[in-house]
């Protein structure tokens, strides 16, 4: 029985959970270790990031979307190049993919999804047959049509596989995706950290975080690393 649930009221226990950022901490790590990537970890403090990185570490992140300063990279998924991640491990630090991505340790799977790799993870909890709990990173707290419209696009590529019972958010969620599919561009131009994104000149990340199932890798967090 798939659901939608915020960060902050999310009992996991015994279910699956699946984290997401589309925009774009989600995306980021998805990209990251599908160009060979050692290994990605998810911090919750800036403190906590610089202290974590030596010679075989990249540490990226963002705050209002932009690089931290002295971090080596920002928050965009289009930086985690092959020729930069391959090998190493990613320390990653954003303002609420990441945190999200911390308190969902109880979960009995945790898996990182995206429109990026949807198809992908759809598969993977068809596989399982657990629960599922979508838990939306949204964005300060608050709603965020982005990850709503991702979590219904997974929901809609299990659903195309297997039979199953939506809670009202989820069929919500299930349904702005079928009737936006085929343009979920013009879906996300509602959304206010698309917005903001465009404000400073992100169009093409966005883009990039909105290409339905061109990976298809489902990064899993285990022992606080996500491989
Ligand atoms: C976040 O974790 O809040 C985001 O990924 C923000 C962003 O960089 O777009």
């Amino acid at each position: 029985i798939p659901s939608i649930e915020y960060v902050d009221r999310i009992d996991l226990k015994g279910k699956v959970a699946v984290v997401i950022d589309v925009l774009r901490a989600t995306s980021v790590i998805i990209t990251a270790l599908s160009n060979g990537a050692k290994e990605v970890v998810a911090t919750t403090e800036i403190d906590e990031t610089f202290k974590l990185k030596n010679n075989n570490s990249i540490i990226g992140g963002e705050r209002k979307a932009l690089k931290i300063n002295g971090f080596d990279l920002s928050n965009s998924p289009l930086e985690y190049q092959e020729n930069i991640v391959r090998g190493k491990r990613v320390i990653l630090n954003t303002t609420n993919g990441t945190k999200a991505i911390n308190k969902c340790s109880d979960g009995a799977y945790v898996f990182i999804g995206g429109i990026i790799n949807g198809k992908a993870v759809s598969k993977k909890i068809a596989e399982i047959g657990k629960d599922v709990v979508f838990v939306c990173s949204g964005t300060d707290g608050k709603f965020s049509l982005d990850d709503y419209i991702c979590a219904g696009k997974i929901i809609y590529n299990l659903l195309e596989i297997k039979n199953g019972e939506l809670e009202d958010l989820a069929a919500t969620a299930y349904m702005a995706y079928r009737d936006n599919k085929g343009d979920l561009f013009s879906y996300v131009k509602m959304a206010s950290h698309y917005k903001y994104m465009i404000s400073i000149g992100l169009e093409e990340d966005i883009e990039y975080c909105f290409q339905e199932d061109i990976v298809d890798i489902v990064p899993e967090v285990k022992n606080g690393k996500i491989i």
